[in-house]
């Protein structure tokens, strides 16, 4: 299913998606978003922001002219690649001043224990701590504070599909929580974002048959040099069949790489040449022959991009002026919201019947058909958080959320045997639920 097909109303669907400058463009990155994105582009009735993560950059990257000229060159490769600023809006995030604005609107939203379980903040923290360290050496606040940033690029324009990767599913999880917990307390802003994860897109190896990937030091660069494109694809690496011999297809680089850029057609023959023994040699030449047919002309493109910065600057520009003409009026609602208002404006403050009206997450309890006493806990908008498993008297179940309400989260654990298992998806909207449901908010009239 691509969600262009599953309209859930009759706006427009918006689709968004950053990438962090810190890097030159490779294959992989090619295979992987910019293809996929510049062909969803063109789609009818998609509305599509592309923009460059530079503040996102400064956290892994101190190098100011390696964040510039990754700029530069990411920027030239999706124009290069098709991408159409007249179509979409293409622009980077550093030229949007609402951004860094609606980042601490959230901070203020956002429970730092959600924070604490991001899988990048817990990654450097579990190694800091096997290695004897500090758990939090060498980790910045700007690491801790990344999916907060993230957050606010995707709900400052509203963006109902999120299209990245599967390590980043978790980042669009915690946006949505932020964005329901600021509804709950502000009233309906945001829309509710949802990562798209294109199961079709291949991931593609790299040099050493590990995932293609800046780390692993293993990346074809996109817009390579011909000739160095042609030394890249011969260090592949392959078994030591002889020419003659037949060859696997199943785990060869060389076969999946050729894959992604084939026509069906193309790799039924590149399968048959494998079985009729072609050399690697041979095999080699033909990948880099498909690959260059494909890249070529947009290295061209690319080549002359780059010697032209100006004029991506202004393409820049312009898309940072469309992306403003959203961002301006929203922030300005959103400060109103928080109550950052003029002052001459005073309205008289909220009736307690409005107040009392916002809705929290609530426990069910209730009886099953063997006897047995429940309870679950249901979201705002009725989703299940959480469903214990079957108590022996009403009071054990009441006893049970009793402790959820007064300790939240941290009754989880001595819960635990007495719940069904929380999946990974729900478990950030319940830490989230639970911190709602025991510290004093306005429903309480405080
Ligand atoms: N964190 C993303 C990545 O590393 C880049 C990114 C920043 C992003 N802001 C975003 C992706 C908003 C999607 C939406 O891939």
């Amino acid at each position: 299913m691509t969600a262009m097909t599953n309209k859930q109303n009759s706006a427009p669907q918006r689709f968004l998606t950053g990438i962090t400058t810190t890097g030159t463009p490779h294959l992989g990155n090619y295979v992987g978003s910019i293809r996929p994105s510049v062909a969803a582009s063109t789609g009818v009735g998609a509305e599509s922001f592309y923009f460059l993560a530079d503040y996102h950059a400064l956290i892994k990257c101190d190098e100011p002219a390696r964040i510039q000229q990754s700029t530069l060159e990411i920027a030239a490769s999706w124009l290069a690649a098709g991408l159409d600023p007249e179509r979409v809006t293409f622009y980077r995030q550093s030229d949007i001043p609402e951004i860094p604005e609606l980042t601490w609107l959230l901070t203020c939203v956002t429970a730092k224990g959600v924070l604490n379980r991001a899988h990048a903040y817990k990654a450097s923290v579990d190694k800091n701590t096997a290695a004897g360290n500090d758990p939090d050496a060498d980790v910045s606040a700007g690491l801790f504070m990344y999916p907060v940033l993230m957050g606010a690029d995707i709900l400052m324009f509203k963006a109902h599909h999120v299209p990245v990767g599967r390590d980043q599913i978790q980042h669009i999880e915690m946006a949505r929580d932020m964005a329901q917990r600021f509804n709950h307390l502000y009233g309906e802003h945001f829309v509710l974002p949802q990562a798209l994860i294109e199961e079709s897109v291949a991931l593609l190896p790299g040099l050493d048959g590990r995932k293609m990937s800046k780390s692993y030091d293993n990346t074809i660069p996109l817009f390579t040099p011909r000739e160095q494109l042609k030394k890249l694809i011969a260090g592949i690496v392959t078994d030591s069949r002889a020419p003659g011999e037949p060859k696997e297809v199943d785990g060869s680089a060389l076969f999946q790489i050729y894959q992604a850029f084939a026509s069906d057609q193309e790799t039924t023959d590149l399968r048959k040449a494998y079985a009729d023994g072609i050399g690697w040699g041979e095999a080699k030449q033909l990948l880099f022959e498909r690959i260059d047919r494909e890249v070529a002309p947009m290295r061209a493109r690319y080549q002359a991009l780059l010697q032209d910065p100006a004029k991506i600057e202004s393409i820049l520009l312009a898309g940072a002026e469309k992306a403003r003409k959203l961002a301006l009026p929203f922030i300005r609602d959103l400060r109103h919201a928080v109550g950052l208002r003029p002052l001459a404006s005073r309205q008289a403050p909220a009736s307690p019947q409005r107040i009392a009206k916002t809705v929290l997450p609530v426990f069910k309890q209730y009886r099953e058909a063997d006897g047995r006493f429940h309870f679950k806990l249901l979201d705002a908008q009725g989703r299940l958080l959480l469903q214990s498993l079957g108590f022996d008297s009403p009071r054990d179940a009441a006893q049970a959320v009793k402790m959820l309400q007064t300790q939240g989260a941290a009754a989880l654990a001595g819960l635990q045997s007495r719940l069904e298992p929380v999946a990974d998806e729900t478990s950030l909207a319940l830490a989230s639920a639970l911190q709602q449901l025991t510290e004093p908010g306005p429903e309480t009239g405080q």
